[in-house]
């Protein structure tokens, strides 16, 4: 909008601003967003350490993930979404995003920690290991709260790098948030304070995954060494690995379907300093082994044209 504006004062003369101010007045009065981000005053003075590295007992949690202190963003390699029809297509040239999970330090996890912020229409799983189980949710789509905070920006990205396959967006977010954010100390609703308002810990959640992710533009580092999709030629494992570790400092895991010999997925781990919304995020080595051939080469499939389309 800003370039909009520049280039269409550029061309007006002094005499016709007045005017022209007065006629864009619906412009400039846009709906109010409401603030997301929660009450973090104890934490300046909390003892700063990154999650897991603690020393001391971390008493505010809201502080510091806690205790799922090894934080995961990960990320999607499709071909297709399976809702062509309906217009939901892959971005071009980019991975998408699968989620921001709190693995406990020791590789371990929680998962649907608040049935109370339970907005997953299908649980996965329905039932906990210790037999609890996850009701399915029937009300009004998380897009909804999206909406409701003002946040048309964020849909739009959500849309665009978040995206689903074989079910509509918005249940696959749903899905991440009940299953993961409510395990992640830093999303606690007591943390949004006495002023929280619905659904804020939602937005605030989505806002962190969409930051996390743009940490690691995983198309491109590959692609910058020289990795690009191909329908003709694998790559090896150890190929994909270096590329990827030259860039961050550490070896994310990357997932592979059919036998390890098609790439699917990227983790990054991170221990992080100060909240999982704001803090820094340390890059560390994946805990966990790739699930990628070491012996045959790996398919970097190319996205099916159909699939796809241009986003900013
Ligand atoms: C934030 O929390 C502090 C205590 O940690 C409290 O004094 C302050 O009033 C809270 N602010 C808001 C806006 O709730
Ligand atoms: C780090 O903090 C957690 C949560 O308070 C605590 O359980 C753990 O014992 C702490 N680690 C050390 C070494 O104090
Ligand atoms: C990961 O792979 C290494 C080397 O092949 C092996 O020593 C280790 O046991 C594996 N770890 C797990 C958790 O499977
Ligand atoms: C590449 O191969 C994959 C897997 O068979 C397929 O889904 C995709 O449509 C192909 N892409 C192109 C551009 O042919
Ligand atoms: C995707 O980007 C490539 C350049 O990398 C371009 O050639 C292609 O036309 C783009 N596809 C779409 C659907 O915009």
């Amino acid at each position: 909008m800003a370039k909009t504006f520049a280039g269409v004062l550029s061309a007006l003369t002094a005499s016709s601003l007045v005017e022209a101010a007065i006629s864009w007045s619906p412009i400039l009065t846009l709906p109010p967003v409401p603030d997301t981000y929660p009450n973090l005053t104890a934490c300046v003075n909390a003892p700063l350490t990154y999650s897991c590295e603690n020393t001391t007992v971390i008493t505010n949690t809201c502080c510091s993930p806690t205790p799922g202190g090894l934080v995961l963003q990960t990320q999607f390699w499709s071909t297709y979404t399976g809702l062509e029809p309906q217009g939901q297509l892959l971005p071009n040239n980019s991975w998408t995003i699968h989620g921001l999970w709190p693995d406990n330090c020791d590789g371990s996890y929680e998962q649907y920690c608040d049935l109370s912020r339970q907005y997953d229409p299908s649980p996965s799983p329905s039932t906990l290991p210790d037999g609890t189980k996850v009701p399915a949710y029937t009300g009004p789509s998380v897009e909804t709260f999206i909406e409701a905070f003002n946040r048309h920006d964020l849909l739009t990205y959500m849309n665009a790098y978040w995206v689903n396959q074989g079910a509509d967006n918005p249940s696959f977010w749903a899905h991440e948030f009940s299953k993961h954010a409510t395990c992640t100390s830093t999303f606690d609703v007591a943390c949004y304070g006495p002023d929280y308002k619905e659904h804020e810990d939602v937005i605030n959640f989505f806002d962190s995954v969409i930051r996390a992710f743009k940490m690691y533009p995983t198309y491109d580092m590959l692609a910058a060494a020289g990795i690009t999709p191909s329908n003709k030629t694998t790559y090896s494992l150890s190929q994909l690995q270096n590329a990827l570790r030259s860039q961050v400092g550490a070896t994310p895991y990357l997932g592979c379907g059919y036998h390890g010999t098609v790439l699917e997925e990227v983790w990054y781990y991170h221990h992080v300093l100060g909240s999982e919304q704001y803090g820094h995020y340390k890059t560390l080595d994946s805990t966990t082994n790739s699930s990628c051939s070491t012996t045959e080469g790996i398919w970097y499939y190319e996205v099916t044209p159909s699939s796809v389309r241009e986003v900013l």
